[in-house]
């Protein structure tokens, strides 16, 4: 399946789906730039840009990912997205911006890369500590997600899961 072309913002919000099946072909230097450069653009707490992508493409790279989770499909390309903690901004009341700000950054590489076509999937369907101990990861960075992807596969299909959203009523309360 493509990835159709009408890539106003809205339009990719409802018809993005997860890509689980993956064409064997490596994503383009460009397209990589391009979802590279829109996780740099993210908002962040006071600015501080704690996102750590480290982007897995290597046959090494990939053999360790898939080591560690089965989530990781077929996908050329893995990125393994942190947060580091010595550079993410505190709240008063403790809370730690950390994860957000990651967050907010993987979400934006996900819809550019929807907008390039290439297709992906959120993950965090991994243990962590092996994560970390395959990856070198430092103590100081939390590991927030990673997003396999790649030019979806011609057979590549949303799951049941992507038509089953709640309705705004149910999510929201105009107080
Ligand atoms: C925080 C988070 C964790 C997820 N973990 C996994 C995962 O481990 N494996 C997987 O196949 N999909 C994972 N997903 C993808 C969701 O299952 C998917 O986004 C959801 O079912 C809606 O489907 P859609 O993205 O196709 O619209 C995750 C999504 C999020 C946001």
């Amino acid at each position: 399946m493509t990835i159709p072309n009408d890539t106003t913002f809205l339009n990719m919000t409802r018809e993005r789906w997860s890509v689980r099946k993956f064409a064997p072909e490596q994503i383009s230097d460009e397209h990589m730039a391009r979802i590279l450069e829109a996780g740099r653009n993210a908002p962040s707490a006071c600015n501080y840009q704690p996102q750590r992508v480290l982007v897995l493409q290597s046959e090494e790279a990939i053999a360790a990912v898939r080591s560690v989770t089965h989530w990781a499909f077929n996908a050329p390309t893995v990125l393994l997205v942190c947060a580091d903690l010595t550079e993410s901004w505190k709240n008063a009341d403790g809370a730690d911006s950390a994860e957000m700000d990651a967050t907010i950054a993987l979400d934006h590489m996900m819809m550019e890369a929807w907008e390039c076509g290439v297709g992906s999937t959120w993950v965090r369907g991994f243990d962590e500590r092996v994560m970390r101990q395959v990856f070198s990861i430092p103590a100081s960075w939390k590991i927030v997600a990673m997003m396999p992807m790649g030019y979806p596969a011609e057979n590549a299909n949303p799951s049941s899961w992507h038509f089953r959203r709640k309705s705004l009523e149910e999510i929201c309360q105009v107080l």
